[in-house]
């Protein structure tokens, strides 16, 4: 087929290990994605597409992803280091038979990113850093478990925050769930990207360009890249199986990025005006999608 990977015959098993016959399974999938790619369109490899043994896998790994952020939002509070955060992750993850993905990737030297107020994304968790009120922050988590990925992240208000602050959180949670509205196959990535931004920009907000979602499963970061600017009915088409995240960031003020720091990681606006990002997980199904991780 189009991604150069043989086919099984009609009454064959299904190469994705489903034990059905190839024609009760993926055959009408594999046969539109063909019919998509002869046409034109840019379509995923098939090697993206995961099979019920890895959506199982993943949620597995998720579970441990969602419980580390909730653990967070019980125990985050002003007075608390970033250096704790980083702490309650590890440590549940270990207490769960997982590994933070964050630890080690790409010399990363802590187990989750910690992204407070102008920082854009990438705060490595510090002693010296500690949590006061107003301070908004973004607590971004990825877990590996029996080999399986999960991805994403929240905000978390600490104290009195700022109504305008409060607004950016809250938009931006809205425009991930806009994206996550969006998501069902056959239709390009960039309708998803578009929905995101256009909920962000609408509310007077800016959108990063520089980062974005990706896909997740096997690795940590697996095609697609995921943008939040790109344009409606542009980039791949959506297929069942596919899994990806959905975490834009998006700034009160311009959309510039600083990625001088020294330390090579922390990224923050130009303007050093406050920043919100939120992070979901999801598998693309037959009819919309399935949320994994939060
Ligand atoms: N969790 C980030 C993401 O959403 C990646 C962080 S990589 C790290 O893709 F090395 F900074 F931890
Ligand atoms: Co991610």
């Amino acid at each position: 087929m189009y991604d150069g990977e043989p086919t099984p015959g009609r009454n064959d098993e299904c190469w994705c290990g489903s034990g059905k016959k190839y024609k009760k399974c993926h055959l009408r999938i594999d046969q539109e994605l063909q019919r998509l790619y002869d046409e034109g369109f840019e379509v995923p490899f098939r090697s993206l597409l995961k099979t019920q043994k890895d959506i199982d896998g993943i949620k597995r790994s998720a579970e441990v992803n969602i419980g580390a952020l909730d653990y967070v939002g019980e125990h985050i509070k002003a007075g608390v280091s970033t250096a704790e955060i980083d702490k309650w992750v590890y440590d549940y993850c270990i207490e769960h038979d997982a590994i933070p993905a964050d630890l080690n990737f790409e010399g990363y030297p802590k187990s989750v990113c910690v992204s407070i107020n102008e920082v854009v994304c990438h705060g490595i968790p510090s002693e010296d850093e500690i949590l006061k009120d107003g301070d908004i922050v973004n607590v971004d988590m990825s877990t590996i478990k029996d080999g399986y990925f999960s991805d994403s992240s929240r905000m978390y208000c600490i104290g009195d925050v700022d109504p305008e602050l409060k607004r950016l959180v809250e938009v931006t949670k809205q425009s991930v769930q806009a994206g996550l509205d969006a998501v069902k196959p056959w239709i390009p990535l960039g309708d998803v990207s578009h929905a995101v931004n256009k909920v962000a920009t609408d509310a007077g907000f800016s959108v990063v360009e520089e980062f974005g979602g990706h896909g997740i499963g096997l690795e940590f970061h697996e095609d697609p890249f995921v943008s939040f600017v790109a344009e409606a009915g542009t980039g791949p088409i959506l297929a069942p199986g596919m899994c990806f995240t959905i975490e834009p960031m998006v700034n009160l003020g311009g959309p510039e990025i600083d990625m001088t720091d020294p330390n090579g990681w922390t990224v923050r606006t130009k303007d050093r005006k406050p920043t919100a990002q939120w992070e979901v997980q999801l598998v693309v199904t037959e009819d919309g999608y399935e949320l994994l991780s939060w």
